[in-house]
């Protein structure tokens, strides 16, 4: 039985409001909250980092365990905007929390269904053979979007999140996760400059091209809708549990339209669906972990509540986790 012993988040102090937003592009506070329910989101500063905000929340969710960063065997932090292309961001956070020489991996690439995979792979660690894992999910989303795209940069915010697993009581019981891929539609959420196929170079400097998030919006909607709503049920189905068993889901928070879609397929009354997109914007692979620790902190969750995350990314991937408290 894999238990969650300890949450964490930290979202920087830097506030961008849709106000400051309008000062610099051509859009509005209305049109961001009707489209999206976002309002403010938190961008680092100057002189923070992915590693700074996946530290900070890992330091929460090391002392939530009531452990140090000695107890930790492995860590995977999930992110796509890694604190330098290599090596990868967990184990410049091993060194950064003293933890020793344990094992260290980044899941990259997942979009905001990364921490959830995440989640996946530490469980059957865990599984495997008993040990203590720290599973991070950080993005810093400011640094990698342009500036003067509307259509994307008004989206996102920075953040991270983290959970402490192992085996045990707990806080908390990790029952059951279900993951899934749709490749074929890798193109509608794509950063591809930076990779092999087109390299970051002068002329990809020269034009921005290293900063364009390529998304099909509406097609990202529509598939986030229906895997999000869909994997519930998965999660459900495996799990042996109905919807009117559920406490609370803790939905990616992208966009408070695709979260009450989502509401709204499941079956769900908006009190058993936790959002605070109107505060992060999406915060990509730290969303989840981010609103789950927020939820932890404010009262949401009693003991003996089902709670279930689901995520969707770029990939496209989705992904459901039930966790009993
Ligand atoms: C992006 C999104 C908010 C757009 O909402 P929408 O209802 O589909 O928007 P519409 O198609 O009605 O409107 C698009 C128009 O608004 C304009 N627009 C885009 N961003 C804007 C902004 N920040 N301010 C004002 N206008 C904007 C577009 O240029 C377009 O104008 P046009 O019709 O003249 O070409 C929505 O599609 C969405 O949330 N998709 C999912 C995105 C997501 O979650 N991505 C992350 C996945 S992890």
């Amino acid at each position: 039985m894999t238990a969650v012993l300890g949450f964490g988040g930290y979202a920087p102090e830097r506030i961008m409001t849709n106000d400051d937003w309008a000062a610099l592009v051509d859009t509005d506070d209305e049109w961001i909250t009707t489209r999206t329910g976002i309002r403010r989101r938190h961008f680092a500063a100057d002189d923070e980092s992915t590693l700074d905000l996946a530290h900070e929340a890992a330091l929460v969710a090391i002392a939530d365990a009531g452990m140090t960063a000695a107890d930790l065997d492995e860590i995977i932090v999930a992110t796509d905007t890694p604190e330098v292309y290599t090596p990868d961001t967990a184990a410049l956070l091993q060194d950064r929390l003293g933890a020793g020489n344990i094992p260290t991996y980044d899941l990259g690439g997942s979009g905001c269904a990364g921490w959830i995979q995440a989640l996946d792979v530490a469980r059957a660690r865990i599984a495997f053979e008993p040990k203590v894992v720290l599973v991070v999910g950080v993005e810093l989303i400011s640094r990698l979007i342009s500036w003067a795209d509307r259509s994307t940069a008004v989206l996102f915010g920075d953040a991270a999140g983290a959970v402490v697993l192992g085996l045990g009581a707990g806080r908390a019981e990790l029952l059951d996760v279900v993951t899934g891929t749709d490749g074929s539609k890798a193109s509608i959420l794509t950063l591809e400059t930076g990779g092999t196929r087109k390299p970051f170079n002068a002329e990809s400097l020269a034009s921005g091209a290293y900063q364009f998030l390529a998304m099909d919006g509406r097609e990202v909607f529509r598939e986030a809708v229906g895997r999000m709503a869909d994997t519930v049920g998965g999660v459900l189905r495996r799990i042996d549990r109905s919807v009117d068993d559920v406490a609370l889901v803790i939905p990616h928070q992208a966009n408070k339209r695709i979260i009450d879609a989502v509401r709204k397929r499941v079956g769900l009354e908006p009190d058993r669906v936790y959002v605070n997109v109107q505060e992060y914007g999406n915060t990509g692979s730290a969303s989840v972990p981010l609103a789950l620790w927020e939820a932890v902190g404010a009262g949401r969750i009693a003991a003996g509540d089902l709670v279930i995350l689901t995520a969707f990314g770029a990939g496209f991937h989705w992904a459901a986790a039930a966790v009993q408290f």
